[in-house]
């Protein structure tokens, strides 16, 4: 069975599954080289095609992801043209006529400087004709049917198949599916719980993975009208003037620096929207509007107040609603995704529950892995039980030729051969950049498109944001620790496995003992835990790297230029590297230098 999926939305993408297993997946943003593109993924689903070696007409089913799509995110290209301002824009000019006034307004005519007719596939036969603007307010049913039928026509065209073969998947469905399968959890009744702000009228799921039918069975969902957590969270990141949909996780970040009596009342102030009974949600009906609320209840508070008292109430929600979960439905194995899942300090939190055994939050659990999880269920509805997923390695190789790195002027290039050459550099405190083996799937780097250092030195926080990163300063760089290591610096008595920096740990001295990859604030760490069968190389030098210093980790963030994806290939990390001040760049077989 050859399964192909796409999604057409924030961090457009697709992924390949073959027989029983997820072959591809990758986002258009690696190929535009626009950070959370949301344009047609066509370079992806060619890229796709390529590495597995078929033709569209070779495959047995075609899937896109959510049932109720717009044609907003790829016409304007939404996720990664609008700016703040122009999200405060639509605020005011959009959701508050919309939502208080109860006003009809065009949404597409708020933001029609974004429109881009110049590009695929509205610059094909198929766009011809469309009259774009007849389109309602975003996803409503009828424009939901106008725009399925214009993406299906362009897949066809662009696969050489007939429309029969492409089918549409809910998105919730994505998601249950990606958490459960893509973990290495296969207990009988495993919760499976997907959270975000919106996907086809939902904004949270909760399954059972029935063992004996070998089956996901839905037994709850939650309308995005009650369930308004993620939406919540997302409004305050824009009231902070941060990107929301985007820089949700810099909030997080800011959130440890306050704990004094302020985050209390904050955190009431959120507790007069949202509240939990049972296994229910009750948003206040007195509150049409998120971010008017905040704006008339908010601004006597600075933004370290804000974060903490929301990151707070987030965390008593979530760990409320996962507790009577499992005590409802008696699950000792959790499996979590969906947007809200990004919240790696929540995470740690749920893991903690007491009557959680095992607990799992697979890799991007965004929206760019619904393609994965379309794939997955797919394959669960025919009979295949799809194979988990050990790495998130899923997009291109990091192939070149000597020609191509002799042209690399004013460097010194040596051969790689053994990775005692890369901890000499390390040691020496060099920042190493990485292009090597397969590029991750998600935007964390794993080890083969990272910027690795050690981790004992605080002047290396410094010298990564002055090589490349620019990062705000209150952003903690995350650690790729040895498994069996982990002991010397995390606690984690249940051995909850993390192989894709999703769940934030508490460290043992961490401060001390790895000042770069801990949160300065409360000395937590989104660690990587790494076995020697993810990334063997890297399982190696990091083992080098302890037998030296006694520290089995190394810091590891993604290699991207500020505001630019994560870099592709060998050109991409060449271009970086030279646009950059880092001091090595490691590929498969070299070692750049810069001299
Ligand atoms: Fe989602």
């Amino acid at each position: 069975m050859k399964i192909l999926a796409v999604t057409l939305e924030k961090c457009s993408g697709c992924a390949l599954l073959i027989n029983d297993k997820i072959i591809f997946s990758t986002s258009e943003e690696r190929y535009s080289r626009i950070k959370s593109d949301s344009s047609f993924p066509k370079q992806s689903i060619l890229h796709a095609l390529k590495f597995a070696n078929i033709q569209g007409s070779d495959l047995d089913q075609v899937i896109i992801c959510g049932n109720k799509l717009s044609l907003i995110p790829s016409l304007t290209n939404e996720y990664s043209t609008l700016d703040v301002d122009d999200q405060l824009k639509i605020m005011k000019k959009y959701w508050y006529p919309k939502l208080v006034e109860k006003k009809s307004v065009s949404f597409l005519e708020i933001i029609k400087d974004k429109i881009n007719l110049e590009q695929f596939p509205f610059n094909t036969k198929f766009a011809k004709g469309f009259d774009y603007f007849s389109l309602e307010n975003p996803y409503t049913e009828n424009d939901a049917k106008r725009v399925s039928v214009f993406f299906k026509d362009i897949l066809a065209d662009l696969l050489q198949i007939d429309t029969s073969k492409i089918s549409h998947m809910e998105h919730d469905w994505c998601h249950a599916a990606y958490a459960f399968y893509a973990s290495p959890i296969r207990d009988d009744n495993t919760l499976v719980v997907t959270a975000d702000a919106w996907g086809d009228d939902l904004s949270g799921s909760i399954s059972i993975f029935d063992k004996k039918e070998n089956q996901l069975k839905r037994v709850k969902e939650y309308d995005h009208r009650d369930f308004q957590l993620a939406r919540i969270y997302r409004y305050t990141t824009l009231y902070m003037r941060l990107l929301a949909n985007e820089h949700e996780y810099k909030v997080m970040g800011l959130a440890p620096y306050y704990t004094g009596p302020k985050r209390e009342e904050v955190e009431k102030i959120f507790d007069k929207m949202l509240e939990l009974d049972g296994l229910e949600f009750k948003f206040n009906k007195e509150i049409p509007d998120i971010f008017n609320f905040l704006e008339n209840n908010l601004d006597s508070f600075r933004f370290d107040h804000i974060a903490s008292g929301l990151q707070k109430f987030t965390e008593k929600i979530l760990v409320n609603w996962f507790t009577n979960l499992i005590t409802e439905y008696q699950c000792t194995s959790v499996v979590f995704s969906g947007g809200i899942s990004m919240n790696v300090k929540a995470n740690m939190l749920i893991s903690e529950i007491p009557q959680i055994k095992h607990f799992f939050v697979p890799g991007a659990g965004t929206d760019e892995t619904l393609p994965i999880g379309a794939c997955y269920h797919h394959a669960e509805i025919n009979g295949i039980s799809p194979q988990s997923l050990n790495t998130m390695y899923l997009g291109e190789n990091a192939s070149y030729t000597e020609n191509e790195i002799n042209k690399i002027p004013n460097c010194k290039i040596t051969k790689f051969t053994d990775v005692e050459q890369i901890l000499s550099h390390l040691l020496n405190n060099k920042i190493i950049a990485t292009c090597r083996g397969r590029m991750e799937m998600g935007q964390r780097s794993l080890g083969n498109r990272s910027i690795l250092a050690d981790p004992r030195d605080v002047e290396n926080i410094q010298k990564i944001n002055h090589s490349i990163k620019m990062r705000d300063f209150w952003m903690p760089f995350a650690p790729v620790v040895l498994f069996d290591k982990q002991d010397e610096l995390l606690d984690n008595p249940k051995k909850i496995d993390s192989p894709f920096m999703t769940i934030a740990f508490n460290t043992i001295n961490g401060r001390n003992k790895i000042p770069v990859g801990v949160q300065q604030a409360d000395e937590t760490a989104r660690a990587q835990l790494l076995k020697k069968e993810q990334n063997a190389i890297l399982w190696e030098l990091i083992s080098k790297f302890y037998e030296k210093t006694g520290i089995p980790a190394l810091v590891n963030t993604s290699f991207n230029l500020h505001g630019e994806p994560i870099v592709r290939n060998i050109d991409d990390a060449i271009r970086v590297f030279k646009n950059s001040d880092l001091d090595i760049l490691w590929l498969e077989d070299h070692i750049i230098e810069k001299i």
